[in-house]
């Protein structure tokens, strides 16, 4: 099992908000980062934004303009799971869906080798689920990024029933050798942050459903009244509407509480296509829609 010092190479899969920012921070972290995304125009796209966001960093001085290049040098977009064979630790950020992560853990645990430590960045679902869908269990383990990752601070940790105490201090150093802070959480439902925040951004869709008021005024009570950064409809737009109903329904089934039941409105801006910022329209309209999504 690799040690902290010793992963070199990562694998990322999904090379999207998340999967991006991720490859992005292992590149300038010093790794030779594998990414890999079913969709090859999600990885053209990925490898833009990563470009331009770390020449951003050197056109401000946090980067050197040499670090920068490097790092986007270390960036190698493939199209196969076994083209993640040589990876020392693979970090999944695909669609928070538990039947495509289980089957790509699956198929990282017939192709990486032996010492390889596997991570999820999901949201919600069980780690020890998808570790039991791998003969390795006890290298599985949730890594949860925030988003945007390059930029936000914390990374919670999230131990599976077999996580062994080795696997869970390299992710732990490895972690902090990206400047991260971390957090651990136990393996239930919604771990630490989205067991907190998803009850809030669920409250707040009720209170817009029910006509308590508008979400402008929503999102300034909470920014200007609490001193969120920003409000609880405009976050969920960033982290996409999507990924908030699966989380709400993974704590509403997995703690069993109607209390997480997901708000009627939520649903249907999903079944809408209307899934947050990434596709231009959410809560809140971004300038370009997609011609898939109905007003
Ligand atoms: P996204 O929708 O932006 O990107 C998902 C990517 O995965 C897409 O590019 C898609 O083509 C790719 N993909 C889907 N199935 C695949 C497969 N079988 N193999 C390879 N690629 C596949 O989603 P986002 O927001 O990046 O979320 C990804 C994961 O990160 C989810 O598990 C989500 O819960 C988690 N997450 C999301 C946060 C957020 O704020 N959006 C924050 C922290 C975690």
């Amino acid at each position: 099992m690799a040690t902290a010092s010793e992963i070199a190479a990562v694998g990322v899969i999904g090379a999207g908000q998340m999967g991006s920012g991720i490859a992005q921070l292992a590149a300038a972290g010093g790794c030779a980062v594998l990414l890999l995304d079913a969709d090859p125009t999600a990885l053209s796209r990925a490898v833009i934004s990563i470009s331009a966001s770390l020449r951003r960093l050197a056109a401000k001085g946090q980067l050197s303009q040499a670090a920068c290049e490097d790092s986007i040098k270390r960036i190698r977009c493939v199209s196969a799971v076994q083209d993640l064979r040589d990876a020392d630790l693979v970090i999944e950020a695909v669609v928070e869906n538990e039947a495509v992560k289980k089957k790509l853990f699956v198929e990282l645990d017939k192709v990486t080798k032996p010492s390889a430590i596997l991570a999820s960045n999901t949201s919600s679902i069980s780690i020890t689920r998808l570790a039991s869908a791998t003969k390795r269990p006890s290298q599985v383990i949730g890594m949860h990024f925030f988003n945007p990752p390059p930029v936000m601070k914390l990374i919670e940790i999230i131990r599976g029933a077999d996580t062994s105490d080795e696997v869970f201090a390299a992710v732990r150093s490895f972690s902090e050798r990206l400047g991260k802070s971390v957090i651990c959480s136990q393996d239930y439902p919604g771990f630490i942050v989205n067991r907190i925040l998803m009850p809030m951004i669920n409250e707040a869709f009720w209170a817009l459903y029910t006509g308590v008021a508008t979400k402008e005024d929503i999102d300034a009570g909470m920014k200007l009244g609490t001193n969120h950064p920003m409000g609880p409809l405009q976050l969920a737009d960033f982290i996409g509407l999507d990924v908030c109903l699966s989380v709400l329904r993974v704590l509403h089934s997995g703690l069993g509480d109607s209390k997480y039941s997901p708000c009627p409105l939520l649903v249907q801006y999903v079944d809408a296509g209307r899934l947050g910022k990434k596709r231009g329209v959410g809560v809140y309209s971004y300038g370009h829609r997609p011609s898939s999504v109905r007003p």
